[in-house]
């Protein structure tokens, strides 16, 4: 009798683990979230076939980790170059994924040639060069993008007002607004989104955020979301980050969770990414998809990850050392990060249905 039951309970242990197994290896996210899921990539990266694989299985949007800013594609004055950014766009729509344009406006990532000319141009001369530039860029790529970051980063760093930077001191503190028409007028559905860091981490960004959306609003100035990058670490307060997405949600806009990594090593110690910080780090995953799937679904629009693997995460040259940040690993193995995002989504569905 001892040993039947013994046997019995092993049996079923083996047919469970078995088909667990077996469900495990059949999920991706792209089939199991109900928002689109996405990644930043570059056309080098996805001409490798293992990496476009996994891409292509996993991930049903994507955004130019780099080629789609004006340092690629803003060539001079007047010219422009669109083929990095297109051969990206061939390799989602082969495998029906969205491609979010990232970004049109930013005080980094300029071509040189800008960098060199932009403090010699008239307020109206460098008005109408970005307004080109912007209405260029947005109708090239109509019908092959579902949205744009217009601008990038326009709010100071701490949170306190607009950032300096030369497009505020040279067109003026509403040159976000009219970016926005601009782009507008030269696609009628696109979703245009502002995108920035910390804004669910520094409640005073959030704040200068959201009275730019109140103006926006007010004065019917085209906005359609907020991308909030999610460049995060492991001290991340929830009550933070819930506060920004209800405050964004209840203002009718979609949040893009836009440039999502978890960094593990902040002092720079690690050396490996230990069994506990992969923990630390899948708990966090979790919860940050957790509450952002019990958003209404109009207010969700994609999570991007800024990366595939890890051991090319933009943060070890940026951080100085490496953070094992993103789902996969150097061997493209899912980390405990990737189950964290799949229990994010069983938690919610799990409180729906009771
Ligand atoms: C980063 C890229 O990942 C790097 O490859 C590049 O050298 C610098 O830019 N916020 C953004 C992204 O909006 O465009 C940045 O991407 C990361 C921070």
């Amino acid at each position: 009798m001892r040993f039947f039951s013994f046997f019995s309970s092993l049996g079923l242990m083996a047919v469970v683990v078995i088909g667990n197994q077996l469900h495990t290896e059949k999920i991706t996210l792209r089939e199991q979230a109900s928002f689109p899921v996405g990644v930043a990539v570059s056309p080098k990266r996805i001409a490798q076939s293992e990496y476009a694989k996994v891409v292509g299985q996993e991930f049903s949007s994507l955004t130019a980790e780099n080629v789609m800013k004006p340092q690629y594609i803003w060539t001079s004055e007047r010219n422009y170059d669109f083929s990095k950014g297109d051969s990206l766009v061939a390799f989602a729509q082969a495998r029906q994924q969205q491609v979010h344009g990232h970004t049109l406006v930013w005080h980094l990532m300029q071509p040189d040639w800008l960098k060199n000319t932009i403090e010699s141009y008239d307020s109206a001369t460098l008005e109408n060069l970005l307004r080109d530039y912007i209405q260029t860029v947005v109708k090239h790529y109509r019908g092959k993008v579902v949205s744009w970051d217009v601008v990038n980063e326009a709010v100071a760093s701490n949170g306190d007002g607009m950032r300096e930077s030369v497009y505020l001191q040279k067109l003026g503190d509403d040159y976000v607004a009219r970016c926005h028409q601009y782009a507008r007028q030269s696609d009628p559905d696109v979703l245009l989104f502002y995108n920035d860091y910390s804004i669910a981490s520094n409640p005073k960004k959030l704040n200068t955020i959201l009275e730019m959306v109140d103006d926006f609003q007010a004065r019917g100035i085209p906005l359609d979301g907020i991308g909030m990058q999610m460049h995060v670490g492991l001290d991340l307060s929830l009550d933070d980050y819930q506060k920004a997405l209800d405050e964004i949600s209840q203002r009718g806009l979609k949040i893009h969770l836009s440039e999502v990594d978890i960094k593990v090593n902040s002092n720079g110690k690690q050396t490996t990414l230990t069994p506990e910080l992969a923990e630390s780090q899948r708990e966090l995953m979790s919860e940050i998809v957790r509450r952002y799937n019990q958003l209404p679904e109009e207010n969700k629009f994609a999570i991007t990850f800024w990366g595939l693997r890890d051991n090319e995460s933009w943060l070890t040259n940026h951080t100085g050392f490496p953070q094992w940040p993103l789902l996969f690993d150097h061997d493209f193995q899912r980390k405990s990060m990737y189950q964290g995002f799949l229990d994010g989504l069983e938690t919610a569905q799990t409180t729906v249905d009771k």
